[in-house]
């Protein structure tokens, strides 16, 4: 590959962590190029995407508010990026746009690195929230063939909404009941904003969860949220966060240059600081 052009489209984006990941990534395999932010406000989405199609852009990451707008965009969309309603990955090639979504890859790698005896299959899973990160973590249980999915939302129609994505796995708890969801549970994951630094703590009380259940709080701020501090207290297995926007990057980098990068200690620490 020649020198890489890439980088992340969000408004606002200077927040993101992108930049450093695949940073590091290019440095690591003796790569030159670039992975920037680029500011793009909605109004503006297809006339600045064109301008990265002119400049020569491998391709680029598109985060809020850009994810689902940009597939209408796109020439080709995958089945994953399909079924959950969002691109996040684009590949440039021969002016054509590709898009992809890696959030499903990214949360099973994280666990699969994190915790390599842990098997989904046959397994039931309690998923909270119903938002965009819910959709592609159910998507991904369905993939890997966990056989029952109890989603438990503040708002019901959504948790609802997320039923045709698995059918035949997906229940739905009231999030008032949530603790009821527990019990005989072998997975608990927290998609929502609650525990994150700035907004209200997640409620639950970690009794009823077995403690050979894997917890996995896809909040990074803090890394160790209370929900995982309550696991770990309890004897559970715990993943944190960061794993999971980490994972997410790889098969992007890995369109753009050929290269499924590793995600290491270095890149972690570099993420964290
Ligand atoms: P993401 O794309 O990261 O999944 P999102 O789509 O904004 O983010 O979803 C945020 C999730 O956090 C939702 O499930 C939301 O619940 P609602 O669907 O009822 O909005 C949940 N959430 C946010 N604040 C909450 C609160 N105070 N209590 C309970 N759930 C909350």
């Amino acid at each position: 590959m020649s020198t890489l052009k890439a980088g992340v489209i969000g408004y606002p984006i200077h927040h993101s962590k992108s930049p450093i990941i695949h940073g590091h990534w290019i440095e690591e395999y003796d790569l030159t190029g670039t992975y920037e932010t680029i500011e793009i406000a909605p109004e503006n989405l297809k006339e600045d995407i064109q301008k990265l199609v002119d400049q020569g852009f491998h391709g680029f990451n598109a985060t809020i508010p850009h994810k689902e707008n940009i597939m209408a965009l796109c020439d080709e969309v995958d089945e994953t990026a399909k079924a959950i309603g969002a691109v996040n990955t684009i590949l440039i090639k021969d002016r054509k746009l590709f898009g992809s979504n890696t959030d499903v890859f990214g949360f099973i790698q994280n666990i699969k690195q994190e915790v390599p005896h842990f098997d989904f299959k046959n397994k039931r899973a309690v998923v909270l929230g119903a938002g965009g990160a819910a959709r592609a973590i159910v998507y991904a249980f369905k993939q890997e063939d966990v056989s029952e999915i109890i989603i438990t939302n503040r708002t019901r129609e959504k948790a609802e909404s997320l039923i045709e994505l698995a059918p035949d796995q997906v229940r739905i708890i009231d999030w008032e009941l949530r603790e009821y969801a527990l019990k005989g549970s072998d997975l608990l994951v927290n998609t929502t904003s609650l525990g994150m630094e700035g907004q209200l703590a997640l409620e639950l009380d970690l009794t009823q969860l077995p403690t050979h259940a894997l917890v996995n709080d896809i909040v990074y701020t803090p890394l160790m949220t209370d929900l995982l501090s309550d696991a770990k207290a309890q004897g559970n297995d715990i993943v944190t966060g960061i794993g999971m926007l980490l994972h997410q990057a790889r098969p992007a980098f890995e369109k753009w240059t050929g290269i499924l990068p590793d995600v290491d200690d270095a890149l972690i620490k570099k993420v964290l600081s």
